[in-house]
């Protein structure tokens, strides 16, 4: 049987690698890396990075393959659609790698940037290719340092607050209305600065970019005061860098 091993690098710091996923890197025969844009060439070199540093061996081959674009789609079911789609091009790819680049016996691995549970694709594809029975594969995950950890590390707040909730959502959807009237809102995915359509007053934001990089950028405090600075200071870091990942807390701001 082949086996594969999706094993989350974290977010951006060599250093959030867990000693189960450096044991994970040191038993992997074939490394799969799709190609992607700018931003994935320098997030592809942290992948290459983290594979020199924590692998005793040289033993393991790379197998890199072009990753299909996704169409655009504006409502929620054109959107949904074309994830769908997107998603069953990505599940022929794997499905072929894994056959003709893995052999029986040999152990394969997805790098997942952060957690590969959180807003990551690989393990709904690669479940989509066992339930169809199309392959035999022994798999394993190992859990990573999400971005969302990182956040609250480097902004040193805690996720959750006594009693209340945590939403972890999508820019699209906070653009849509979400309400955050109660507890703390994580927003990830907002090329937008969706954050700007909040009318709850007494909002705090803690924003990061490019966490756990040598790039990192913070800003925290009240939404309406910080709003702008945010807005201009991820449209210059994104011109300058060609791309930007960021990530943000919202909820409302409590007596101390
Ligand atoms: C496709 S999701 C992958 C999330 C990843 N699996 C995780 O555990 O964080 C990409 C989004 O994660 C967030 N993200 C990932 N890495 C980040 C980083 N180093 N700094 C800020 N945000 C990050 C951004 O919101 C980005 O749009």
């Amino acid at each position: 049987m082949r086996r594969l091993l999706i094993i989350g690098i974290g977010a951006g710091d060599p250093d959030y690698m867990t000693v189960q996923a450096i044991r994970a890197l040191g038993q992997v025969d074939v490394f799969f890396a799709a190609d992607k844009g700018a931003e994935k060439e320098d997030l592809a070199g942290l992948r290459t990075q983290i594979c020199e540093r924590f692998i005793e061996h040289r033993r393991y081959r790379s197998v890199r393959f072009a990753d299909p674009q996704r169409g655009s789609g504006a409502s929620a079911n054109a959107y949904r659609a074309s994830v769908d789609a997107w998603h069953g091009e990505r599940e022929a790819i794997y499905e072929r790698l894994l056959r003709e680049e893995l052999r029986e016996g040999e152990t394969g691995a997805f790098l997942a940037w952060g957690d590969p549970s959180l807003y990551d694709s690989t393990l709904r594809i690669v479940d989509r290719i066992r339930t169809r029975g199309a392959l035999q594969l022994e798999c394993e995950v190992i859990p990573g340092i999400s971005s969302v950890q990182a956040l609250c590390a480097r902004h040193g707040i805690a996720l959750s607050r006594i009693g209340e909730s945590v939403q972890i959502t999508t820019g699209r959807q906070l653009a849509a209305g979400l309400p955050v009237r109660e507890g703390s809102v994580v927003v990830m995915l907002d090329g937008e600065c969706a954050f700007k359509t909040c009318a709850e007053p007494d909002l705090e934001i803690y924003w990061g970019a490019y966490l756990g990089t040598p790039d990192e950028i913070l800003i925290a405090g009240p939404l309406r005061e910080v709003m702008d600075q945010i807005e201009t200071t991820r449209r210059r870091a994104r011109a300058q860098k060609g791309w930007i990942m960021d990530t943000y807390l919202l909820r409302r701001a409590q007596a101390r």
